[in-house]
């Protein structure tokens, strides 16, 4: 994909990466991803990060393009420093010798133990929230966005374009070749927006928020966003960017359940169907997930969406199945907020699942409805009504922590 001019001698220099399904190592990009770059041509030429090792062929062809050669770059900011964004860092310093390069003070911390180099002699500056540098006709101004989602994350800001390059938030994983939002089917480009949000930003929705406060108090007026990943938002489109991730940040529970679960001889699978129909049975729109048949990375997707998560798994050698331990263990660490939960499964013997699966969801801040449902084998009529009236308990919570949260 070649350069394109976002505004003004502002210009894509970026990679798309059609092929992948493995974004940062642990989620899955099932329409694969870009690792957007940009370049200002100035006085000073600048270059703002650089794509994940192996497309540095498209970024280097890129930047040469829109800059002339290669050497032009002057200047190189560094808004973030996972290997997708900077994992052609070395080289790029190596093959555009910048006079300077500049990073947030968390950036120059780590970025040694990243890429080893302290031995270089590169000429570094870390640029704290508020600082100013100019270009000539551009200024850059800067915020640093702390664990959003890495340490070093921070985002620039031009006023002479009123663009706002805004790191990892605001992505999407959405190989393309449109560059902005407004060219491509808004449904689908929402739902990978969730899906992004869900599983790389969820955990830091509070510094989404205290995001939004530092932009509003810097009297930043933008009418672009150029995220690291996925499409540009221009025009309206930036009130819909803000919008969304209020809204996704916000984590206000809804009218909907999520059931997770995996089975050895379908009699989980049986209840989780039983729950289910007592959920919609009470008004709630319900999802189940095999969790053999659906990737942790759809999970968090519903479960983001939801405002009950229901898991249930059979006893296994006096525990859990893997595959559930495993979404427990991603969606722990997701920190899912506003959400009530529900325990259910089958044993033979011991039986001890649906009690591991209760303190899990309660190490989450799940509230949990009651014990659980717990079958003895294969659920026979009356068990199956229990299970259905446990999916209407559940229903039941969902509006009172709606009406908690002041959710209509
Ligand atoms: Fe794709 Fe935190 O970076």
């Amino acid at each position: 994909m070649r350069p394109v001019e976002i505004k003004k001698d502002i210009h894509w220099v970026g990679a798309v990466d059609y092929n992948t399904r493995d974004f940062h190592g642990y989620a899955l990009s099932p329409n694969g991803t870009t690792y957007n770059a940009f370049l200002i041509k100035d006085e000073k030429v600048t270059l703002f990060d650089t794509v994940k090792h192996g497309h540095e062929d498209e970024f280097f062809e890129n930047v040469a393009l829109a800059a002339g050669s290669l050497e032009a770059v002057d200047y190189l900011v560094v808004n973030h420093l996972e290997p997708d964004h900077a994992g052609c860092l070395v080289e790029t310093v190596e093959r555009v010798k910048p006079e300077k390069i500049f990073c947030s003070p968390m950036g120059l911390k780590a970025m040694d133990s990243l890429y080893h180099m302290k031995d270089k002699g590169w000429n570094i500056e870390a640029l704290p929230t508020g600082a100013n540098l100019s270009l000539g006709r551009h200024t850059l101004q800067f915020l640093e966005t702390r664990m959003l989602h890495w340490p070093d994350n921070m985002m620039t800001y031009i006023p002479e374009a009123k663009l706002l390059i805004s790191s990892d938030a605001f992505g999407q994983n959405l190989a393309s070749s449109e560059r902005f939002v407004d060219e491509v089917d808004r449904a689908k480009l929402t739902e990978l927006m969730r899906e992004y949000f869900a599983n790389i930003v969820l955990p830091f929705s509070p510094i989404v928020q205290k995001t939004f406060e530092q932009i509003q108090k810097l009297g930043w007026e933008i009418d672009m966003i150029a995220p690291d990943h996925g499409l540009m938002f221009r025009g309206k489109d930036v009130a819909f960017a803000i919008q969304q991730y209020a809204e996704l940040a916000a984590q206000h529970p809804t009218r909907r359940a999520t059931i997770l679960f995996d089975t050895m001889w379908h009699s989980t699978e049986t209840m989780a169907r039983a729950i289910g129909d007592g959920l919609k049975d009470a008004g709630c729109e319900v999802t189940l997930m095999h969790l053999k048949a659906n990737h942790h990375t759809s999970v968090m997707t519903e479960v983001s969406r939801s405002g009950a998560v229901i898991v249930g798994s059979p006893t296994h050698n006096n525990g859990i199945l893997p595959y559930v331990a495993g979404a427990l263990q991603y969606m722990k660490g997701l920190k899912p907020q506003n959400k009530v939960g529900g325990v259910f499964g089958s044993f033979g013997w011991s039986g001890e699942s649906v009690k591991i699966i209760k303190e899990w969801l309660t190490s989450m801040n799940i509230d949990v409805v009651g014990e659980g449902v717990r079958t003895k084998n294969v659920p026979d009529a009356e068990m199956l009504a229990q299970c259905f009236d446990y999916g209407r308990q559940i229903a039941q919570a969902i509006e009172a922590k709606m009406e908690a949260c002041g959710v209509k």
